[in-house]
């Protein structure tokens, strides 16, 4: 399996402290936000990454993570040349990459409990068809994010991108696990009504033909989403570092 981090965007909802720089390079706690998904990549078992980024601040990427030495693992980089053409459209920088290859995609801004993420990873590596996507349960504010709903038996019932009237309680995080036709998939998606190719409505394909799965973590955090949730993650990783939980 193959990996691919997504580092674009313009990320708005962050200025001023994203004018001049990326979102994924602010820090959360002692460390650079990006560095939360590489370090789940390894514990993923993934030797191999790709980090897509926007045309401004690719070099910084470079500068920064050079190689993968530092982490143990192979980086390879992309540019989004659109950086709101949407995560949809970041996922098809991987084709080359992946080539027939299962492919592991984390946004960057997503910082979450990645012991689950290697079992996971195996078991889908030898299925090697649909998709896989991560949820977390959310009592009160689902509906700021993808929402994922399930039948008793754990089947994905449906999943709706920021939905008025949430159907679940469980939030579509931004850990995904795809076969390769997630290209051919992404080929057929149509902008939605804010301009991008969505996660959401590449997932609804796999989730049509029946091989959508999805499996629930413990604790997840979106670190880009606003100042408060940003603040909070750098809450939330010092007290994990500090009870070696992360
Ligand atoms: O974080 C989980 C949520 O991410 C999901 O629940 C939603 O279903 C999904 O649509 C997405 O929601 P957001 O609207 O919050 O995504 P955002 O625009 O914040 O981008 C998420 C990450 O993807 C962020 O790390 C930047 C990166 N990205 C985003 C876009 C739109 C790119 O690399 N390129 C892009 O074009």
């Amino acid at each position: 399996m193959k990996g691919m981090i997504l580092a674009g965007g313009l990320a708005t909802r962050l200025r001023p402290l994203t004018l001049v720089t990326n979102k994924h390079l602010l820090p959360v706690y002692n460390k650079p936000m990006i560095y939360y998904s590489i370090e789940s990549m390894m514990k993923a078992g993934i030797k191999e990454v790709l980090v897509s980024s926007s045309p401004d601040h690719a070099g910084d990427f470079t500068t920064l993570l050079k190689g993968g030495e530092d982490f143990g693992l192979r980086l390879y980089y992309a540019v989004q040349q659109n950086p709101k053409g949407g995560i949809a459209n970041a996922i098809a920088l991987a084709e080359e990459f992946a080539k027939e290859d299962t492919l592991l995609v984390i946004l960057g801004d997503n910082i979450f409990n990645a012991n689950k993420l290697k079992s996971a990873v195996e078991k889908f590596s030898q299925l090697k068809k649909g998709a896989l996507v991560f949820g977390v349960r959310m009592p009160t504010e689902s509906g700021q994010y993808g929402v994922i709903e399930r039948s008793k038996d754990g089947k994905v019932l449906s999943i709706e991108e920021k939905p008025k009237t949430p159907k679940s309680d469980i939030a579509q995080t931004g850990i995904y696990l795809y076969d390769h036709r997630v290209f051919d998939f992404i080929r057929k998606l149509k902008p939605s009504a804010r301009g991008e190719l969505e996660v959401t409505d590449l997932n609804n394909f796999y989730l049509k033909e029946g091989s959508l799965s999805c499996e629930i973590i413990d604790w997840w955090i979106d670190a880009g989403t606003s100042y408060d949730e940003l603040l909070r993650a750098n809450n939330l990783v010092a007290e994990k570092v500090k009870n070696s939980e992360l």
